[in-house]
């Protein structure tokens, strides 16, 4: 639920994919954006930021399963809200775009998108006290000025799910503002429409992940507005373990902070060793690679119900 300055637009960072194609136009933390015609081509390298920082090892296929995963919610939430997605598959690309190799690295990491207007703010709604939220309830019984009941421990299941959104800070972490706030950025109309459609995303997620036995702790939306008909529509990437805290119901246990699904394992590590959170992050071993590596297509699997290696084959989220 932050953005920061690490060096995403490096080309020394690890996991960037196809240096030196055409249309680059900028690389956040962990997608790179190319302009092809009207259109945006999203793709997911295999980058991973922890406390904020973009690591120099990659992850082998992480920018795969974020796709994958997205690919899966955009078609259980379009009846909801529409989605930017256009196309999946390297041959939706213009001809002569990249070349064989090229593809094959596109292949399950990239989302031919529709162009949006980004929404000034970060669409975030909170099922669980936990994180940021959990120190603004000790602090003033309210998460993002939402008064709570007294009494909650951390990781404890709210009430009702709370929609609490923050400004996206280009440098920096992002910070939370209140309601109003945000009806001061984009007007009341939209904020409450967004409000409405982010609860309602946030219960669907929820109520598919918990089938699949995983708690969605709390996530991040990205909307936007169609350039072309002023549309507005889910863009970015959703429900993905980069967006959203997923916990294992099986070990849930309120009244202390809950493991991660998947980047527990790496941030375990880190704060294991001496670095100092900043700027540049140490090379991971090889077992943490492997490590988090599996924790990612584990996610994948048990939050699609698809094979990750199917994926990989065939790229089809599918048994
Ligand atoms: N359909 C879209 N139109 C315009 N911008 C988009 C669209 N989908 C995603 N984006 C932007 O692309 C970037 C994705 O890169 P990412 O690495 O996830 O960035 P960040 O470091 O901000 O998390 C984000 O800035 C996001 O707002
Ligand atoms: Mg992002």
């Amino acid at each position: 639920m932050t953005a920061q300055a690490t060096n995403p637009g490096d080309p020394r960072t690890a996991g960037h994919t196809l240096a030196g194609a055409g249309g680059f136009v900028r690389s956040g933390k962990v997608r790179d954006l190319f302009e092809v015609g009207d259109r945006l081509l999203l793709v997911a390298s295999d980058r991973l930021s922890a406390f904020d920082v973009v690591l120099p090892t990659p992850i082998p296929d992480k920018g795969r399963v974020l796709t994958g995963i997205s690919r899966f919610w955009f078609d259980r939430t379009s009846d909801i809200l529409p989605n930017h997605l256009l196309g999946t598959s390297p041959d939706d690309l213009p001809a002569g775009f990249t070349d064989d190799a090229g593809k094959s690295e596109l292949r399950g990491r990239m989302m031919l998108c529709r162009r949006a207007r980004v929404l000034p703010v970060e669409v975030i709604v909170r099922g669980y006290v936990a994180g940021s939220g959990w120190k603004d309830y000790r602090r003033t019984g309210a998460i993002c000025g939402t008064k709570l009941p007294d009494g909650l421990r951390e990781s404890d299941r709210l009430p009702e799910p709370i929609f609490t959104p923050s400004t996206k800070a280009e440098v920096g972490h992002d910070e939370n503002i209140g309601f109003d706030a945000m009806v001061d950025l984009v007007g009341a109309d939209l904020s409450e429409r967004v409000r409405d459609l982010a609860l309602a995303l946030y219960r669907r997620g929820a109520e598919i992940a918990q089938r699949a036995g995983i708690l969605l702790a709390d996530t991040k939306f990205e909307l936007g507005t169609a350039l072309d008909t002023g549309e507005l529509m889910l863009i970015d990437e959703i429900l993905t373990p980069d967006s959203s805290r997923f916990w294992d119901a099986a070990v849930y246990e309120p009244g202390r902070a809950q493991a991660s699904f998947d980047k527990q394992f790496v941030r375990d590590w880190l704060e294991a060793g001496s670095w100092d959170k900043t700027y540049p992050g140490p090379e991971l071993p090889a077992e943490i690679v492997a490590g988090t590596r599996a924790r990612y297509a584990a996610a994948f699997e048990r939050i699609t119900g698809a094979s990750f290696e199917r994926y990989l084959k065939e790229d089809v989220v599918a048994p």
